[in-house]
């Protein structure tokens, strides 16, 4: 899929967003290593710290479907601003694919693409659970 159309996907996925309580919709479109692509958006709740985001559902599909090698993400919003991953998102990619692309679209569908260790320069990994 090309950059382009993994950006459309992620546009989609605007429209699946569960986000009744921040109306903050996010639609996310993840390409691993032999082309699959997971989608995602945010899915929220009543009690507010069961929300997930739309990278995370994304992730989450991914892994539990056998893909970890993740190459890219479009991630994207409606607002001005360019949809950057949070903290816990970003920490998610770590764990599985430090050399991945995070692309980050606004309302324009205008696109700002980072390296994850841009990102998240020293992020934790397995590395630093050793003596
Ligand atoms: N959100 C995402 O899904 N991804 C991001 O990159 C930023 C934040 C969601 C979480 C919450 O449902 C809403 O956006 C407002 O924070």
């Amino acid at each position: 899929m090309s950059e382009k159309e993994l950006c459309q996907t992620a546009v989609a996925m605007l429209d699946r967003a569960y986000c009744p309580y921040s109306h903050f919709p996010v639609g996310a479109a993840l390409e691993c290593g032999d082309g699959t692509v997971f989608t995602g958006c945010n899915v929220e709740n009543a009690a507010y710290g069961v929300a997930i985001c739309a990278e995370r559902t994304a992730m989450t599909k991914a892994v539990s479907e056998g893909h970890r090698d993740f190459v890219r993400i479009a991630i994207a919003g409606k607002s001005e601003n360019f949809c950057v991953p949070c903290g816990i998102c970003r920490q998610m990619m770590m764990e599985f694919a430090p050399d991945m692309e995070v692309i980050c679209l606004n309302n324009k569908g205008e696109t700002k693409s980072f390296k994850l260790l841009e990102l998240l320069p020293y992020g934790f990994d397995q590395s630093w659970l050793e003596k």
